[in-house]
């Protein structure tokens, strides 16, 4: 089957984009590798920030404003400016196709605080805000036409002439590798906080897969060393605890029932505060016991069941223990709003930097990043579709990944790639975590290369080709270990401190390396790692600190 746009990837950027893409006389298909329903964003409960009335210029400004301070130097003015000016449209669009934001007494949209905002402007649904709105996506989507192949692993790209020609899938139920031949390809498949497995919120599977296939494409990822933890995991399961907890007035306190941090304060900030006070033998909780029982299953439904169901806590009579988890990704695609270095190739989401996150994120952002460059990304593919023929498939990569396919099957091997896996998580967590040191970062370096190295000797024990999980799992894993390499080598390249990036042998920002870092793999194994030159940048910055 062919396409004239392939969007890899179903949360809501890929949604967005397959959304806006979709016309009446074109093909649009969204691939996702699993349930459509389980998408990251939906773990963006606690809502989406917004200005709502787009002739406040001074709100919107606020909103550019407090966006910039979260980057922490790194920011991109104009993707943010973009972005913030295009919210107040995106929460009319999400209206019009059927989301139903909680309301005021007067019928309008309620807003929440969130970290690092200076107004009221998060918009949500309880704390259930993007799996909400992923439902009335999804649906629009499929009224529109747009033809969902779920279950299908995005192996690599195919390309001729510096341009995109397809993309390479594992067909899931039977195993077998096919080629879907495209115009354009819009990668939006999420980030690769999912590397801390056993300690992120985040599905195991969301690895790093686009990143790795950007890689083998011959681009450059950005800002990998940037990862977001959340300051507040629920301790056993990872679960998150919605921001909008505190934005609806909780507090963090520690076992001495002390509060010790402003719980509205940036997540860097909030997590770096969260995790000293473990270090020190502390335990840190949320503390909802002041608000009414009636607010909490009116605001935080979800959380007051899962608290009770995770951990057998009542969040309205009793402290909620807490850690900070692995959450979001900075880094990802480097990306010019939304168009990626690969001609038809377009990136949007959390997988691609578009600048509007820098080194940290507002909680909230991420839903509108998705949103507004996922219909930025929809808008640039169909154009880039319609002006282009399809070009022939070079099936030399797909012959490569059918050879790699048949491989894992035909060998014998009794290594197990979840202990693997396992593994991986915990040396991300322990070595390149919320804490990282040039000690820390280089062993996890050497760990990550001695387990790369033994995937190329990973096979299936289960031999069968019908849904064969373990397949696609040690594909993920391939690809989780190329990507965490970036990810440790970018760390250890950045001297300094910056938002989510905490060195402890260099505890303060250095004014010279305000600048982004790129990374690339010339040859499999071998990365290139420099800083973005940005001179320019560093001209402006003298003049005004001058
Ligand atoms: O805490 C939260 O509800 C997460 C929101 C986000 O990541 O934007």
């Amino acid at each position: 089957m062919i396409y004239d746009i392939i969007v890899v990837g179903g949360g809501i950027a890929g949604l967005m984009a397959a959304i806006e893409a979709k016309k009446s006389n074109n093909k649009v298909a969204v691939i996702t590798k699993g349930n459509l329903f389980k998408s990251n964003s939906s773990l963006a409960s606690g809502g989406i920030n917004a200005v709502l009335d787009s002739s406040n210029e001074e709100e919107i400004q606020s909103h550019i404003k407090d966006t910039i301070k979260a980057c922490f130097g790194l920011e991109n003015k104009n993707a943010i400016s973009y972005m913030c000016n295009k919210a107040p449209n995106i929460i009319e669009k999400l209206v019009e196709y059927g989301v139903e934001f909680d309301k005021n007494e007067d019928g309008s949209i309620a807003q929440r605080s969130f970290g690092g905002g200076s107004s009221k402007r998060t918009c949500y649904v309880g704390d259930k805000t993007g799996s909400a709105i992923m439902q009335v996506l999804i649906k629009k989507a499929k009224t529109l036409g747009v033809t969902f192949l779920v279950n299908n692993f995005v192996m690599n790209l195919t390309t001729l002439n510096n341009r995109v020609s397809g993309v390479v899938v594992l067909r899931k139920f039977d195993s077998s590798v096919m080629v879907y031949p495209s115009k354009s390809v819009i990668l939006a498949g999420g980030g690769y906080a999912g590397l801390y497995r056993g300690f992120s919120t985040n599905a195991q599977d969301y690895s790093g897969d686009m990143q790795a296939i950007a890689l083998r494409a011959g681009l450059n990822l950005k800002d990998m060393e940037f990862v977001q933890f959340h300051p507040t995991g629920m301790i056993k399961t990872n679960y998150l605890v919605s921001e909008a907890a505190r934005g609806e007035c909780g507090y963090l306190v520690n076992n001495e029932n002390e509060r010790f941090v402003d719980e509205l304060d940036t997540r860097s900030v909030v997590s770096l505060a969260i995790s000293k006070q473990i270090e020190s033998g502390r335990k840190v909780f949320v503390d909802l016991r002041h608000l009414t029982l009636e607010h909490i299953e009116a605001k935080l439904p979800s959380l007051y069941k899962t608290a009770f169901m995770q951990a057998g806590i009542d969040i309205s009579k009793e402290l909620l223990p807490v850690k900070p988890v692995a959450h979001y990704s900075m880094g990802g695609i480097e990306s010019d709003m939304t168009k990626a270095k690969l001609k038809g190739l377009f990136v949007c989401g959390e997988c691609a930097v578009s600048g509007v996150h820098g080194a940290n994120r507002l909680g909230g952002n991420s839903l509108l990043d998705g949103a507004v460059f996922g219909e930025l990304a929809g808008i640039n593919a169909l154009k880039f579709s319609k002006s282009k023929e399809y070009l022939p498939i070079d099936y030399n990569i797909v012959a490569k990944d059918q050879k790699m396919v048949d491989w894992i099957f035909d060998k014998e091997s009794s290594k197990n790639f979840n202990s693997m896996r396992i593994s991986m998580g915990k040396t991300m967590f322990d070595l390149a975590g919320i804490h990282r040191s040039e000690e820390s970062l280089t062993k996890a370096f050497d760990y990550l290369k001695y387990l790369r190295r033994e995937t190329a000797t990973l096979h299936c024990i289960d031999k069968s080709r019908q849904n064969n999980v373990e397949l696609s799992s040690i594909l993920e894993l391939k690809n989780a270990l190329e990507v965490s390499e970036t990810v440790v080598l970018s760390a250890l390249k950045r001297q300094e401190s910056r938002g989510a990036h905490n060195r402890d042998d260099f505890a303060d920002e250095n004014l010279k390396l305000r600048k982004s870092i790129l990374i690339n793999e010339p040859k499999k194994g071998y990365f290139k790692v420099w800083y973005e030159d940005n001179k320019f940048m560093l001209i402006l910055q003298k003049i005004f600190t001058n």
